[in-house]
């Protein structure tokens, strides 16, 4: 079976967005591939977090994959930093990296524009410790936008430079598994683009949201003054609105905001609090379970141990391989 890898940031919690997108895929590829999904806290260090964020952040974004629906028996879900193995392989990658390479990534160069007062070597050589997370367990594929395509190309160098310097054949060439149209785009509240954290207050909805943050949310959003022709197409903040409702309201409910919008006789207001109301009606069940999960610290950290065993029994694998490839060994 082929194993299947992805690294999920610690920061901000899970939107419309994030579970409509790749987390959707994650809880179907976890009954179809050998899956490994883990916490990048290592990775979350070159942005300096306290100590209290950082383990609060991990534990958060653990609870809430898991109320999303990651299943620790069906795939290996850990912590990256349970896995200390990463950080010996990442070693190795070092030793082989350029800084020329490292420093012409995208994404290291816009961190010097983003946080020019940080430009640490954690931020230089994300893209190895990217590599010795995939490589670690030889992962097939790993499921990417398109803003880690580069370290996905950086990792199959390293890879293929590790085996032509011992001239062996022991690591694979990962590649980005494409959802291609299974992909659901989930448009933000504030009128244009996707739903994202970065893109404003108020324009995302959260699994972990309130009822009340909700309401708040939705009735804010941006619309316009209401179509003047019948059957006129609707603008982008419109389409929007419509958009969040094809996924969360029924059938009927859609077809009859747009018949009201198409007799130019709709009421943004009516409509919003629907939306609102079918928002809170999905996102619910998630909030309780995930605020069942963060009270259920036992629960959690017997995932975190299940899932560092399983990871490690894999990792330690390929930590002995490299040793012995690289010259490490008994005398
Ligand atoms: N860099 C990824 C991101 O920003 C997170 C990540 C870390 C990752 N290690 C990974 C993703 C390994 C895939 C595979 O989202």
């Amino acid at each position: 079976m082929e194993t299947v890898l992805s690294g999920i940031r610690p920061t901000g919690n899970l939107h419309l967005g994030n579970y409509f997108g790749a987390l959707r895929n994650f809880i179907k590829m976890q009954n179809e591939y050998n899956c490994y999904f883990f916490i990048a806290d290592y990775h979350s260090l070159t942005t300096h977090p306290t100590p209290q964020n950082l383990s609060g952040n991990v534990k958060q974004v653990l609870a809430e994959y898991l109320a999303a629906g990651l299943d620790p028996d069906k795939c290996t879900l850990y912590i990256q930093s349970d896995v200390p193995e990463v950080a010996e392989l990442y070693l190795f990658f070092n030793m082989n990296a350029y800084i020329g390479e490292l420093e012409r990534c995208t994404s290291f160069k816009d961190k010097i524009r983003s946080q020019p007062q940080n430009v640490n070597a954690g931020l230089l050589t994300y893209p190895t410790l990217m590599a010795a997370d995939i490589l670690l367990h030889n992962a097939h594929k790993v499921p990417v936008g398109k803003d880690q395509e580069q370290h996905l190309e950086m990792t199959r160098t390293f890879g293929n430079r590790f085996n032509r310097m011992y001239n062996v054949d022991y690591f694979n060439e990962p590649q980005a598994f494409n959802f291609g149209e299974a992909l659901v785009k989930i448009p933000g509240l504030n009128g244009s683009g996707k739903m994202g954290k970065s893109e404003g207050e108020g324009n995302a909805i959260y699994l972990f949201d309130t009822a009340d943050e909700i309401r708040k949310k939705v009735m804010k959003a941006v619309t316009d003054g209401g179509p003047t022709v019948e059957n006129q197409e609707k603008p982008e903040a419109i389409q929007n609105l419509f958009q969040l409702m094809r996924v969360v309201s029924t059938p009927d409910t859609l077809a009859h905001f747009d018949e009201q919008y198409n007799k130019c006789a709709i009421r943004y207001g009516d409509m919003k609090k629907q939306l609102a109301e079918d928002m809170i009606k999905f996102v619910a069940p998630f909030r309780a379970k995930i605020e069942d999960n963060l009270n259920n610290v036992d629960y959690l950290r017997k995932v975190a141990k299940q899932g560092q065993d399983k990871a490690r029994a894999s990792a330690s694998k390929t930590i002995r391989d490299v040793r012995e490839i690289i010259g490490f060994k008994a005398f």
